[in-house]
C-alpha cells in the first residue's frame, strides 16, 4: 500500500516536474520492481580503518551458487570512530538469497562474513538490517574465523596452551604480535610488517614442525589474509 501512495506522490511530482514530457515517467516506474529490493542498513560499524585498499568492507548481496557478490555497497569510514552509519543498497534482485556484512577483495569474492541476514522476506521492496556494534577489524576477522574455529582446541588457555601459545579472543593479540617464539629460536610469533619472518605465517605454509600446521587452513584467500593482516602492520 505504501508503495503505491509513494508511487503515486512520484507520478505526481514528475508530472510536475516534468509535465511536458512523460514519456521517461511511465518507462521508468514500469521497471521498478525489475530494478530489485533496497536494503537500509544501520549500525556502528568499527575497524573499517584497518584494512589495506585491496579490501572493501561492504553489504553485499550474494546468491546460493557463489562466494561472489551480485550486489554491494561500500560502507563508509565513519567521520568519529563509534558514530551511526547508514547506508542504503538498491538493485537486490531475485537471484540474491542472503544479505551480509563483509570483506571482499577486489574481485567482490566474500573473504570474511560478520553478519548475515538470510530472511529476505519483506511486505515492501526495502529490507532492514540493523548490524548493532560490530568490530569488523582485519584482526577481529581472524580471531573470529581462524582462532576461535581451528585453533583454540590445542591453544586454548594458558595453562595447557600448545608452545606456551593462547589463541583466545582477548589474549592472542598479545600472545603473538611482537612476542618470542618458543619453537623457533630468534623470531617472533608474528613480526608486524613481515609475514615471511613471522612464525605464524612459517608454521601455517611449511611442513617439518612437531604439529604439522600446514593443513590447518585449506582456503588460500584465508592465508592471504593472515599474510596481508602482518604485512600491514598487524594492528589490533
Ligand atoms: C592439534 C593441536 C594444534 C592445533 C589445532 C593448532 N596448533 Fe599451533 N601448535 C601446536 C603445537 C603442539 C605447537 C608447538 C610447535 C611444534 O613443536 O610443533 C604449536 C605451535 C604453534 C605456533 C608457534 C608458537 C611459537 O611459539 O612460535 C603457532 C604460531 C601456532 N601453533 C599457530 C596455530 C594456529 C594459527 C592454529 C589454528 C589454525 C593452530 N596453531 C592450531 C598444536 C596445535
Amino acid at each position: 500500500m505504501k508503495k503505491y501512495i509513494l508511487l503515486g506522490a512520484y507520478l505526481l511530482l514528475s508530472a510536475v516536474l516534468v509535465s511536458c514530457d512523460d514519456g521517461p515517467v511511465y518507462e521508468k516506474t514500469g521497471t521498478i520492481s525489475e530494478e530489485g529490493r533496497t536494503l537500509k542498513m544501520s549500525g556502528t560499524i568499527n575497524g573499517i580503518n584497518k584494512w589495506p585498499d585491496s579490501y572493501s568492507i561492504v553489504v553485499a548481496g550474494f546468491s546460493d551458487e557463489s562466494e561472489y557478490a551480485v550486489v554491494t555497497k561500500t560502507i563508509p569510514v565513519p567521520a568519529t570512530e563509534g558514530e551511526e552509519i547508514k547506508v542504503t543498497m538498491t538493485g537486490i534482485s531475485d537471484e540474491v538469497s542472503t544479505v551480509e556484512l563483509c570483506a571482499i577483495d577486489k574481485l567482490r569474492r566474500r573473504i570474511i562474513s560478520f553478519q548475515s541476514m538470510d530472511d529476505l522476506t519483506t511486505d515492501d521492496d526495502t529490507l532492514r538490517m540493523n548490524t548493532g556494534i560490530v568490530n569488523v577489524s582485519m584482526y577481529s576477522a581472524i580471531q573470529q574465523n581462524v582462532f576461535n574455529k581451528g585453533c583454540i582446541g590445542c591453544h586454548g588457555i594458558a595453562t595447557s596452551a600448545a608452545a606456551g601459545l593462547t589463541l583466545l579472543e582477548g589474549n592472542s593479540y598479545q600472545n603473538l604480535v611482537g612476542h618470542s617464539s618458543t619453537v623457533a629460536t630468534g623470531l617472533l610469533r608474528v613480526k608486524a610488517g613481515s609475514a615471511e619472518e613471522s612464525v605464524l605465517h612459517q608454521i601455517l605454509h611449511t611442513t617439518g614442525w612437531k604439529t604439522d600446521h600446514s593443513n590447518m587452513i585449506t582456503e588460500p584467500h584465508t592465508l592471504t589474509l593472515i599474510d596481508d593482516w602482518i604485512d600491514n602492520g598487524a594492528q589490533e
